[in-house]
């Protein structure tokens, strides 16, 4: 006789609007529609290949300045406050987009990424600042590493038959990318985002809580 499956109620996320849910907060860079729209292409390529990944939505996609959690909403609107002013004197830059890579390593390949050149190092400085502001109102602090990159997507389940030929056809497939030289697309740097990102089980979607401008260099004056 059969054995019968016990059935295993699948975890629904928290009802996100429910009074006092916490908020699932991040911090982006927000891309242009040019980037968004490599993404997209770059992404419908990628995913004919069949891979047991989980591609990312590129009308959502963003750089990652910070991720922050779960927060009681009290504690995102402290935020809302504290975030502009933190970085309203940090000037504005242009990164620009490069190949894909993987994280942690081709071995292993865990999330798919686009690339970033430019002056990265002013990427890590905000990084910092948003930290600091983090750190003064007693936010935990992020344990991780910072590598800013843009995500295309995350595979499934590296521990699954499928993905065991993944990490070469990755390789070629980003090999073939890279190889058609395509031209890096400016990303303008103005501003960060704070973000809630709201999970369902159609995946998650982000809405923009505070906009925070950085700096523009002043216009300089001709000499007459
Ligand atoms: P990433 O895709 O740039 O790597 C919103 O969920 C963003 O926060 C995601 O785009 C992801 O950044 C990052 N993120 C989500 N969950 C995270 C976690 N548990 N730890 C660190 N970063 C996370």
């Amino acid at each position: 006789m059969a054995k019968r499956r016990p059935k295993i109620a699948k975890a629904r996320p928290p009802d996100p609007d429910a009074p006092n849910a916490p908020w699932r907060l991040f911090v982006a860079v927000p891309l242009p529609a040019a980037v968004i729209e490599r993404l997209g292409s770059l992404i419908e390529t990628l995913r004919r290949h069949d891979w047991p990944v989980r591609w990312s939505d590129p009308d959502a996609a963003h750089i990652t300045l910070h991720f922050i959690g779960e927060v009681p909403q009290e504690r995102a609107e402290l935020l809302r406050l504290a975030l502009p002013g933190s970085v309203a004197n940090e000037p504005v830059f242009n990164l620009r987009t490069a190949d894909p890579g993987v994280f942690p390593n081709l071995r292993r390949p865990r999330v798919l990424w686009l690339g970033l050149h430019g002056p990265t190092h002013r990427l890590e400085t905000l990084h910092g600042v948003v930290a600091e502001t983090l750190q003064e109102l007693d936010f935990p602090p992020d344990p991780k590493a910072f590598h800013p990159h843009i995500t295309l997507g995350r595979v499934r389940d590296a521990n699954n038959a499928p993905t065991r030929h993944l990490p070469e056809a990755i390789r070629q497939a980003f090999e073939a990318e890279a190889a058609r030289n395509r031209e890096p697309i400016r990303i303008p740097v103005d501003e960060i985002v704070l973000m809630r990102s709201i999970l369902s089980r159609d995946g998650a979607r982000y809405e923009p809580i505070v906009h925070c401008p950085l700096v523009k260099p002043p216009k300089m004056d001709r000499d007459p």
